[in-house]
């Protein structure tokens, strides 16, 4: 292919892609022209293209052009239907005889998760756009669902990330501690998953989270019982049937701090096939934690968020989020002594920092490079 048919059709990929983002913040206008350019260079693309390729060319250009039509008002296909009360009576019931909590659409969006940009890319490409352009994903061939396993060191914002991703498709987010589904009573492990499922698509849309999916289906060589055993065909079965339902809206996302130790057979093609890596957080990501965390604190100097962000090389999110927290009740337990207010400064920050050390250390980081380099 000729370099400018290439660049041609790369910048009409950026067009289409800023033209969804524009329509999603609800710029219609601006959607609408970005659409309408991304067509034309894509038409041009086409008409320099050789005959083989131009047809699918021009399949492109039509449905870049349904999306200018869908913002024009002509219609839209990515509502998510209204349940009836019923199902959704039903489906509580059945997530409270497992000891699963009452889902809920979280409030956590995306914007509140720092850094992560590839982790999101990958999300948005395989999980947010497919379920919004529902057609649109379809006519592209792009597959919709399919089990996700985020993978990486602790308090890297896994699960935060996963309850934004709820909220961006408003799903219902039901989080999976293994220990309540587990049991080693005859075929309760079984049903129990049954349970889960059938719950979720009465709830749906909805993301399935399974926290700690180690814990839940370890490598089958490590001494499981019989009931372990069954219960993770269940499982395995169960997951397969949703990701070639591709209409149902339910999610599957794992994660994990130990990807080594789940069973293989969870990972193959039509399971948790998408593997995620989360890393801890870069020196820019640090600095918007901060930023995030002391902005839930009223008394607030006027903080060196740079420093903050060198001084902490090493130290997860959560572990920012505690060290921002910490900072805070020193000065309030300050201030109740004296009895005179002071805003948090840089320095009780860095008093913090000092006296904790960071969870995640190289060591770590190395397991799960040669684990990623392994697929
Ligand atoms: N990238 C991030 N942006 C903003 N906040 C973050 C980020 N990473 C972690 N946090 C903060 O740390 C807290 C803990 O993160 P979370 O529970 O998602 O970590 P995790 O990766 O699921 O950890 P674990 O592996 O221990 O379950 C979050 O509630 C959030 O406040
Ligand atoms: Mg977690």
């Amino acid at each position: 292919m000729s370099d400018d048919v290439q660049n041609k059709i790369e910048k009409a990929t950026k067009l289409l892609h800023a033209g969804i983002k524009e329509e999603e913040n609800g710029h219609k206008d601006k959607a609408k022209e970005y659409y309408l350019v991304a067509y034309r260079v894509m038409l041009e693309a086409a008409n320099d293209s050789p005959s083989d390729l131009k047809k699918k060319r021009l399949d492109q250009c039509a449905l870049i052009l349904n999306a200018y039509k869908r913002v024009s008002g002509e219609r839209t296909d990515f509502t998510v239907k209204k349940q009836n009360d019923d199902e959704i009576v039903e489906g509580e019931a059945l997530l409270e005889e497992i000891g699963i909590e009452k889902p809920e659409i979280p409030k956590v969006t995306f914007e509140d998760v720092a850094g992560l940009d590839d982790v999101k890319n990958e999300i948005l490409g395989k999980i947010i756009y497919p379920m919004k352009f529902k057609e649109l994903s379809q006519e592209y061939n792009i597959q919709f669902g399919g089990g996700m396993l985020l993978y990486g060191p602790p308090g890297t914002g896994k699960t935060f990330i996963v309850k934004a991703i709820a909220n961006e498709v408003k799903a219902r987010f039901i989080n999976v501690n293994p220990s309540t589904l587990y049991s080693e009573w005859f075929g309760v492990f079984e049903k129990n998953i049954s349970k889960l499922f059938r719950a979720a698509s009465l709830l749906s849309p909805a993301i399935i989270f399974f926290d700690e999916i180690d814990a839940l289906v370890p490598k089958r060589d490590t001494s499981n019982s019989d009931a372990a055993k069954r219960g993770v065909a269940q499982l395995l079965n169960e997951v397969g049937g949703i990701n070639s339902q591709k209409n149902k809206n339910i999610f599957i996302i794992a994660a994990t701090n130990n990807p080594w130790e789940v069973d293989e057979a969870m990972l193959r093609p039509g399971r948790f096939d998408i593997k995620i890596y989360v890393p801890p957080p870069d020196i820019v990501a640090r600095k918007k934690i901060f930023q995030l965390n002391l902005a839930k604190i009223k008394q607030v100097g006027n903080v060196d968020y740079d420093l903050l962000a060198e001084e902490t090389e090493g130290y997860s999110g959560a572990d920012i989020e505690f060290i921002c927290k910490k900072a805070a009740q020193n000065v309030f337990m300050e201030a109740v002594k004296t009895g005179k207010s002071r805003p948090v400064e840089t320095r009780d920050v860095i008093d913090v920092i000092g006296s904790i050390k960071p969870s995640i250390d190289y060591e770590l980081l190395e397991k799960y490079s040669k684990y990623g380099s392994a697929f």
